[in-house]
């Protein structure tokens, strides 16, 4: 329990842990290094670090407040730090998106179930036609994508249900270390093979030739997407982050986790696509596509290794997916169980079924039933397109206007500062940062996409 009565992390490490365990998931492993792929390699990094810089850290810092300050889910904890219930279609907005990224996230995440089943029978082995088949085949089947999706969104369930403690903060504590030691065995192993270094060359230098405003964008929905931000999942976190927890310092821990694990999983793909002779730009199918490919024919002399490496490969995206999947059904498990007054369990029941529709519908959009799109798009890119490019951004929008203009001051000021005990110097340039600089990028950003300017 924290001071308030409400229920709270056991401890600091925990609390970073899981809030990390958020922010780690697809959006590292396999968003980050396709878009550094088709984006130029270490030019897109220096753009998207300048952005979590500027943008993220302090956005995810507005949440924290919004969040710990009122203490209860997202819907409330914004009509109550404004005093206006119009605040409160914020929260419930960030509710509904975080509903919509389960949904479709649930099904690239099946996609890593089966290839995990696949890498652990065999059934990736054969040559490039073949891969590019067996992916074509798997995401126009009725059934199996569906399936896994509704799989993974059940495991996410079981551990949600048993609470923040019980459930979130231990499964994070354990997944998260797990998923380092995995990382860094598959950088290690793909950075041993001839001609490594071109990958990591092409990681590490950057070549500003290639930089074109879309890539500024694309830095900019990454560095929300990565973060969970505008989605109110951090908002929902911090309400069960204790009193003397520190905020900036906590975004900051967070941001730093994160882009780590970026890079790693850049200096883990690039490498070995490299060493084969393989582009790395082939964008989202990098991973399903691409990768089993690089694993054949970089390892083609030792093919155990090579199967090892396809296991602990998409072993780790399952995991990085869940721990990301874990928070986004917390937001609507808590919304459901504090506004309709129900058990927590109703609550996650709840959150469940609906997105286990979404989910289902997505899947069978991919391939199965074409009649599934929206504006030319399949329902799962609609969602995706929906969520990072126009309701992530807003939320976060309306986050930092909330923090920087309507909420009295004296709040945001005792909460980053923690009662004026902490990195009381900084609060200026934050303050500043969440006024203006936030709020006009992202604004320029939308104005940009509508092709204003
Ligand atoms: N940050 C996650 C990732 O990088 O994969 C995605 C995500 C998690 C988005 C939680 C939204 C959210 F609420």
């Amino acid at each position: 329990m924290n001071q308030s009565g409400r229920t709270s992390f056991a401890t600091k490490f925990g609390a970073v842990l899981a809030t990390a365990g958020s922010a780690v998931g697809l959006g590292n492993v396999w968003r980050f290094p396709y878009m550094t792929g088709e984006d130029g390699g270490a030019a897109f990094i220096l753009i998207y670090l300048v952005c979590v810089l500027m943008l993220g850290i302090p956005g995810m810092i507005s949440e924290f407040i919004i969040g710990r300050h009122a203490g209860s889910n997202a819907a409330r904890a914004y009509r109550r730090l404004a005093a206006g219930k119009a605040w409160m279609l914020i929260g419930v907005m960030g509710v509904l998106t975080s509903m919509i990224v389960l949904g479709f996230y649930a099904v690239v995440a099946g996609w890593c179930l089966q290839y995990l089943y696949a890498s652990l029978v065999g059934q990736l082995s054969g040559d490039a036609n073949y891969v590019a088949a067996y992916f074509n085949d798997f995401t126009h089947n009725p059934v199996m994508p569906a399936f896994w999706a509704v799989a993974f969104i059940l495991i996410t369930h079981f551990v949600v249900v048993h609470g923040i403690h019980s459930g979130i903060e231990k499964v994070s504590n354990l997944l998260m270390p797990t998923l380092f030691i995995l990382l860094i065995v598959l950088v290690g192993a793909s950075c041993m093979l001839p001609g490594a270094w071109r990958g990591v060359d092409f990681l590490l230098n950057p070549d500003f030739s290639k930089v074109s405003s879309t890539v500024f964008l694309d830095a900019l929905g990454q560095a929300f997407f990565s973060l969970s931000l505008g989605t109110a999942c951090l908002c929902t976190y911090a309400s069960y982050f204790s009193r003397r927890t520190n905020l900036a310092k906590t975004a900051c821990q967070i941001a730093i986790i994160d882009m780590l694990v970026a890079i790693l999983a850049g200096l883990m793909i690039f490498p070995a696509a490299f060493s084969v002779g393989i582009s790395p730009d082939s964008g989202p199918a990098l991973i399903f596509i691409t990768l089993p490919n690089v694993f054949r024919e970089a390892f083609a002399s030792m093919p155990i290794v090579g199967y090892i490496m396809s296991v602990l490969f998409y072993m780790l995206l399952a995991l990085a997916a869940l721990t990301s999947t874990i928070s986004m059904h917390e937001i609507g498990t808590a919304f459901f169980h504090e506004e309709l007054h129900c058990s927590r369990r109703i609550g996650a029941t709840i959150e469940t079924v609906v997105c286990c529709v979404i989910a289902i519908l997505c899947a069978l959009s991919c391939g199965a039933y074409k009649g599934l799109s929206i504006a030319g798009r399949t329902l799962l890119d609609f969602c995706d397109f929906l969520t990072a490019q126009i309701l992530m951004p807003v939320g976060a929008l309306a986050t930092c206007l909330l923090i920087g203009w309507f909420v009295p001051k004296r709040i945001v000021r005792d909460e980053f500062t923690n009662r004026g005990t902490t990195w009381v110097k900084v609060y200026g340039i934050f303050l500043f940062i969440v006024r203006f600089v936030c709020p006009v990028c992202i604004i320029a950003v939308f104005l940009h996409q509508a092709g204003v300017v």
